[in-house]
């Protein structure tokens, strides 16, 4: 009985733990697009199996222009390399942004890919804005995103932490 008990746990347990995030290599200059980044993210290595910014867990409020709340997911890669003290992130770095609206649902997905070559002048990232269905939106090196995120230049153009922080 006592064993029987104990396998139904096991199952329960194993049920409602999070998905392991999918190990992938990086993706590289030849191939990105907005496309591709989408069928990474949502297929291969789908971001809600990934963590939490540190210290900034699951919906948080957010500011303007991307909506009322957010919640960040970071890759793997990204999170073992916090914190990190030159605050220069890794190549295959992905920073998944959910922007919620004012009733918390959601209204678009941004995101943040670090490509080696792909852009040195401004970090090396590819951006991209999708809505909930994964249409793009905005993909590349669109000059809004970069004008506004340019002021964090010295924090490899994230915005949210300093990517020093220890915590
Ligand atoms: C007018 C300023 C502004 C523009 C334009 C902007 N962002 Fe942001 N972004 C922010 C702020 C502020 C944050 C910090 C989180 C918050 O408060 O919402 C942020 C956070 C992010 C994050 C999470 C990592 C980080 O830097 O903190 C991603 C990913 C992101 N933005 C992607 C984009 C993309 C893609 C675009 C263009 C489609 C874009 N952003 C345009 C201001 C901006």
């Amino acid at each position: 009985m006592k064993i029987i008990i104990l396998f139904v746990m096991i199952i329960i347990i194993s049920a409602c733990s999070k998905p392991e995030e999918q190990s992938t290599t990086a993706l590289v200059l030849s191939e990105i697009n907005g496309a591709v980044l989408w069928e990474r993210i949502s297929t291969e290595a789908e971001y809600k199996t990934y963590a939490f910014w540190p210290d900034h867990e699951d919906i948080q409020p957010g500011q303007s222009p991307h909506g009322a709340y957010h919640k960040i997911y970071i890759n793997k890669v990204l999170s073992e390399a916090l914190p990190s003290m030159d605050k220069v992130l890794p190549e295959g770095s992905i920073i998944v942004k959910e922007n919620l609206d004012s009733q918390k649902s959601l209204d678009a997905i941004t995101v943040m890919v670090k490509v080696k070559d792909y852009n040195p002048e401004a970090g090396d990232w590819f951006w991209a804005k999708y809505t909930p269905l994964g249409e793009i939106l905005a993909e590349g090196t669109p000059v809004g995103c970069i004008s506004c995120h340019q002021g964090m230049d010295d924090n490899d153009y994230i915005i949210v932490r300093p990517l020093d922080l220890e915590i």
